[in-house]
């Protein structure tokens, strides 16, 4: 396999490549690219870990290099909010971002698994989708918006909350990556029970954990080592699940049935050629109904943005 890691130099990127060059599976290639010239040498630094993973960085203008072969792309190029910033206000450089690198995947790796994590994902994962659209190319069971953070976010507040092991507690997250648009269903974590005021608070906590970590950087970035690691996280379930292993399952913001939206973050099993089945939520609670339907709005337009942005 060989996974591209696109924004490599950033915060996300170099805490991806170094879990990546320790968790990838023996034989992988990892491939480095950012426009920051200091690249290559980020992947000559973690060259030097003794793991059975190649890897190789490049930087400058043109991506091709790095997207070569590639099996998975993860993209995670592009600015970061700062306090008092919405991550929409990050769509006015980071859409550009994301129509260029795509067009660039059309064209040079077409079949690969491309996993987004530029900001805003409600929108950007719709700009890829209609440049590959426009390029002929687009499969959607190929393209991800990667909100695994939410995932392992509520894992965690959940452990912590009940006194549990994070690595038992499994959360289901839908809807989108911002806001209100995330839905954590905490109706059904197995073996936990929640009162109505602790499911009022965990929600929030969970929608604007995100800003928590902007707010707490105090103007040096977002958060970059937990997204780090839930980039790893779902890298692996793509890649994994590409060779052959059964029953991977990871929430993720795809173009499903279109029941609340054209994309929307729910349970799928990953397979050879990425989406394999669209799992149902299963019920919701009356509280995260009415989430859901007040979410529904915010999501359509952020996605219509996208569209609009590529047309
Ligand atoms: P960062 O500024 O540390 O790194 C971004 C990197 O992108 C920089 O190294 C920059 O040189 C590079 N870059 C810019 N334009 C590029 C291009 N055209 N091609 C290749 N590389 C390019 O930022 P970060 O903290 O790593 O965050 C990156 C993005 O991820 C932001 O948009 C942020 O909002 C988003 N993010 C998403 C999630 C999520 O859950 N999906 C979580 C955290 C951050
Ligand atoms: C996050 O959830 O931490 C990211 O989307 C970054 C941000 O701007 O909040």
């Amino acid at each position: 396999m060989k996974v591209a890691v696109i924004g490599a130099a950033g915060g996300i990127g170099q805490a991806l490549a170094l879990l990546l060059k320790n968790r990838l599976p023996a034989g992988s290639d990892l491939a480095l690219y950012d426009i920051a010239p200091v690249t290559p040498g980020v992947a000559v630094d973690l060259s030097h870990i003794p793991t059975p993973v190649s890897i190789k960085g490049y930087s400058g203008e043109d991506p091709t290099p790095a997207l070569e072969g590639a099996d998975v792309v993860l993209i995670s190029a592009g600015v970061a909010r700062k306090p008092g910033m919405d991550r929409s206000d990050l769509f006015n450089v980071n859409a550009g971002i994301v129509r260029s690198l795509s067009e660039r995947i059309a064209d040079v790796c077409p079949k690969a698994l491309i996993g987004i994590i530029t900001n805003p994902v409600n929108t950007t994962v719709a700009i890829a989708a209609e440049v590959l659209k426009a390029k002929g190319v687009y499969d959607k069971n190929r393209l991800f918006g990667v909100t695994t953070l939410d995932i392992i976010r509520s894992e965690t507040f959940v452990a912590e909350l009940k006194g549990k092991d994070p690595s038992d507690v499994r959360v289901p997250v839908i809807g989108g990556h911002s806001g209100v648009t995330i839905l954590p269903l905490l109706s059904q974590v197995e073996g936990v029970e929640f009162t109505e005021e602790e499911v009022a608070a965990l929600t929030p906590r969970i929608q604007n954990a995100g800003t928590e970590v902007v707010e707490a950087k105090a103007g040096g970035g977002s958060a970059t080592l937990s997204m780090g690691q839930a980039a790893c996280r779902f890298g692996l379930a793509l890649v994994r699940a590409a060779q052959g292993e059964q029953d991977v399952v990871e929430c993720a913001y795809v173009e499903g049935d279109g029941k609340y939206a054209r994309f929307f973050a729910q349970p799928v099993r990953l397979g050879k050629n990425g989406v394999e089945e669209i799992l149902d939520h299963g019920p919701l609670s009356a509280f995260e109904q009415n989430a859901l339907d007040s979410m529904l709005d915010t999501l359509r337009k952020d996605i219509q943005l996208g569209e609009e942005f590529v047309k």
